[in-house]
């Protein structure tokens, strides 16, 4: 099967009217979708955080047990760097799309970018950076951490209050389970697509299952597979409608369309 491409700066009419249709639509986020923001991607050549570092030794529970403060440094200063950044012109597009459609969001990713663009995030099926709990007791941890400008090499996690175990931030790291209410957050918004409906897969590399077969499973809903990202992905070939752009530039020329035909 192959999918026809377009570029952004000639976003599809049947791409436009697939949306406009919609009921509802359900957005499924990676990293690409707050690159704009400043915040790299994984996978990207260059540029991706796992060319640079490894995730065996900083996103395992395993590298977690083995050595707490040389991944808390890590993950401290991907506090900072989120911390600093605003959401893009496509989370704030989508928000905008929210108050047109009925959408749900289900992201991978871990920064708070959707949230301070005004969208109501349904799933975050990887976790959430800032939702610190104790990795020993597993009560959530609200106090203010020190956040470094850098990587660090190695830094003490804060301690836990209630057991003085070590507090980890709120991802999930490869070999543990997706957090189970997001998990079905994600498969109710699934379920609840109908023929006519849209799913946007904005982002994300097609590559970490569970969050990989989700647009199959919203294709096999009846919606429309719409692809939004510029380069190929595992996930291409199975989308009704690949856009080959940013999401800073192709999601606020989509809503804009949209709103505009709504008028
Ligand atoms: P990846 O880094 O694997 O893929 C990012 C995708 O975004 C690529 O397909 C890029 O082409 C695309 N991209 C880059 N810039 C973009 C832009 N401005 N606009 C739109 N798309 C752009 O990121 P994910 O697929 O999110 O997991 O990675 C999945 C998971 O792997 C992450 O959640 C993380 C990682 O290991 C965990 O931490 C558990």
């Amino acid at each position: 099967m192959t999918t026809p491409e377009t570029t952004a700066d000639a976003l599809p009419e049947e791409v436009v009217a697939a949306v406009r249709g919609a009921r509802r639509v359900l957005v499924l986020s990676g990293a690409g979708m707050s690159a704009e923001s400043g915040v790299p991607t994984f996978r990207d050549a260059q540029t991706g955080l796992w060319e640079e570092f490894d995730p065996a030794q900083l996103a395992t529970a395993e590298a977690w047990q083995e050595d707490p403060p040389f991944v808390w440094g890590w993950y401290a200063w991907r506090m900072h760097l989120v911390r600093g950044v605003d959401p893009n012109a496509g989370h704030r597009a989508l928000a905008e799309l929210g108050r047109l459609r009925e959408v749900a969001i289900s992201t991978q990713n871990v920064d708070d970018l959707h949230e301070r663009a005004g969208s109501d995030v349904a799933a975050h099926v990887h976790g959430s950076l800032f939702a610190l709990r104790c990795a020993d007791c597993g009560v959530p941890y609200a106090q203010e951490v020190d956040l470094p400008s850098e990587p660090q090499e190695r830094l003490t996690p804060p301690e836990c209050p209630a057991c003085g175990g070590h507090v980890r931030p709120g991802v999930v790291w490869f070999g543990e389970m997706l957090p189970e209410a997001d998990v079905a957050a994600t498969e109710s918004a699934i379920d609840a697509l109908e023929p006519g409906d849209v799913a946007l897969v904005v982002g994300t590399s097609g590559i970490v299952f569970p969050a990989a077969g989700y647009p199959a499973m919203a294709r096999a809903e009846g919606a429309t597979v719409i692809e939004i990202n510029p380069l190929e992905t595992d996930i291409s070939d199975m989308c009704h409608h690949v856009v080959r752009g940013t999401a800073a530039e192709v999601l606020p020329a989509l809503v804009a369309a949209v709103r505009d035909a709504d008028r």
